[in-house]
């Protein structure tokens, strides 16, 4: 496919750096399948993969960074510091094991997977990602799963916001306040679950009524949802085919009948926990 992925641009200190507005996740892919499944997405021309200490595929996600010919500065990398690992010392080790695992010295991106508010640490946690992006072991910052009140908490006690939060989006939880919220304040967000599995999303009549009038496909048309909502998005699947559907989005356009239709059918309704009582780890 020789489709190019258009990009955005994160706050990374006194410099912006471009991420691909299309990534490929692997959350709940085994280690021992990830190597294919990126292996193919790369092939088929993703250049950001979104994994995670917790999702415990790092050394799987390495092997495919060093088997494929595109070279490592070309793919944009993510990973997620755990609950377990909040504070100071604790989050550089964390980073420092991930980057073991995954066979590289530096990730594009590294996040904070969850607030884990009874923790109380997130703050900590922020200020170290901070300077470990001054001392270049990672280009970019930012969080998952943050809720206003923890993202103003983050400006008032370190003057920063994080340059992207990684949140649950999909046409049944469509977030506008939040998304707002992070637009407004130059946070560029991230949407994850993209396709609503977990809810179906992609067997709703509506959504697949504009499948039919576009000749696309019910997921190709929500991951276009996303894109022309300004969202970076991170499909995940193991199936060859899928993953090769799922980067096939720029040669068709929703038009704005069938944004705000698929808007319309948001229902508040998350398939993961709310952030503001998910402790686990802590
Ligand atoms: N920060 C966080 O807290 C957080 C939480 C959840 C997810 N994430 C990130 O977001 C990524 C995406 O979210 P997700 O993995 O939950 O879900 P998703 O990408 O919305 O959906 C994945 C599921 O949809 C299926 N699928 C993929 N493409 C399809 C297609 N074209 N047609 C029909 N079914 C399709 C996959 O099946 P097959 O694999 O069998 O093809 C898989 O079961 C994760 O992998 C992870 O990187 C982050």
């Amino acid at each position: 496919m020789t489709h190019s992925v258009p990009t955005t641009f994160l706050r990374a200190g006194d410099h912006m750096i471009e991420m691909p507005q299309l990534g490929f996740g692997v959350w709940e892919v085994p280690d021992d399948k990830v190597t294919d499944a990126v292996a193919h997405a790369l092939a088929t021309g993703y250049r950001s993969i979104d994994t995670a200490a917790v999702y415990g595929n790092e050394e799987g996600v390495g092997r495919a960074l060093r088997q494929t010919d595109v070279p490592r500065e070309d793919i944009f990398l993510t990973t997620k510091v755990w609950n377990d690992a909040h504070g100071t010392d604790s989050t550089r080790a964390a980073l420092e094991e991930s980057l073991g695992k995954l066979g590289t010295d530096y990730v594009d991106l590294y996040l904070i997977h969850w607030p884990t508010p009874a923790k109380d640490a997130y703050v900590d946690t922020w200020k170290t990602l901070l300077d470990l992006r001054e001392q270049g072991r990672v280009r970019a910052v930012g969080v998952c799963n943050f809720n206003q009140p923890h993202l103003r908490r983050l400006m008032e006690e370190t003057g920063e916001y994080p340059a992207i939060n990684q949140i649950e989006v999909h046409p049944y939880l469509t977030q506008n306040e939040l998304r707002e919220f992070n637009e407004v304040n130059d946070i560029v967000t991230e949407d994850w679950s993209p396709l609503g599995a977990r809810l179906n999303v992609i067997d709703d009549p509506a959504v697949v009524s504009i499948a039919k009038a576009t000749g696309k496909t019910p997921a190709q048309v929500v991951l276009r949802w996303h894109l022309q909502i300004g969202s970076v998005v991170i499909p995940r699947s193991v199936t060859p085919s899928r993953i090769e559907q799922n980067f096939d989005l720029f040669d068709f356009e929703l038009d704005d009948t069938q944004m705000t239709a698929i808007s319309a059918l948001d229902q508040g309704k998350r398939s993961g926990p709310n952030p503001d009582e998910f402790n686990v780890g802590a």
